[in-house]
């Protein structure tokens, strides 16, 4: 079902799961994308999960995106913190309106940053996140209490995006924070491919 009101305005598909075991997933596209570009991702790595895919508000062209940034990887941050608060906010109504618990966030790229900025903005928000070729959103991350909190950041060796020490940095602020951060570094670029599907429906099938 796609949705074009109502639960904060968001543009968004959510799809009721039949595996109530399964936490629901917020599925967050990367630059470019929209609602649909992850489902078919999200039905694979956790299947039976209900899927909530929202579309990113901020347009970069005609780029949809989660927030604004100035050049490729300098981010736009006080843009970046009220868009975060948009989105930790949409997903408190959207779980009200579907009666869902806290979300796992599957994010990819500008969808990761976001879904790195949720937890470290609005730790409240999620009860865990994936995040795939992701950057330290914040240049000083905000203290959050992510105690116990399951992460997983699946990085690009040859990623020409995202340096290294960038996403290690990023799996610092969070192992920081008390989150149990499983960080991979893979032999890939900014690209995924069939190792990430293999880490995150295992890492899924475990938390
Ligand atoms: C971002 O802007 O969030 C990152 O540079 C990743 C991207 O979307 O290209």
């Amino acid at each position: 079902m796609t949705d074009t009101n109502g639960a904060n305005d968001f543009i968004h598909v959510f799809e009721p799961g039949t595996d109530p075991a399964r936490p629901p997933l917020l599925l967050l596209h990367g630059t470019g994308g929209d609602e649909r570009d992850l489902l078919s991702l999200g039905r694979t790595v956790a299947p039976g999960a209900s899927l909530l895919s929202p579309r990113g508000k901020v347009l970069e062209g005609a780029a949809p995106r989660f927030f604004r940034r100035l050049a490729e990887g300098v981010f736009d941050e006080a843009d970046l913190r009220r868009r975060t608060d948009e989105l930790a906010d949409f997903v408190l109504k959207a779980r009200e309106r579907y009666g869902l618990p806290a979300p796992i966030a599957l994010g990819f790229s500008n969808g990761a940053n976001i879904a790195a900025a949720l937890l470290l903005q609005r730790p409240e928000i999620l009860a865990g996140a994936a995040l795939l070729r992701a950057m330290k959103p914040f240049a000083r991350a905000p203290r959050a209490d992510l105690a116990g909190k399951p992460v997983l950041l699946l990085s690009g060796a040859l990623d020409p995006i995202i340096p290294a020490a960038n996403a290690e940095e990023l799996a610092g602020q969070l192992t920081a924070g008390g989150a149990v951060v499983e960080h991979r570094v893979l032999p890939a670029g900014h690209g995924l491919g069939q190792a990430d599907l293999a880490l995150l429906g295992d890492w899924l099938a475990r938390i």
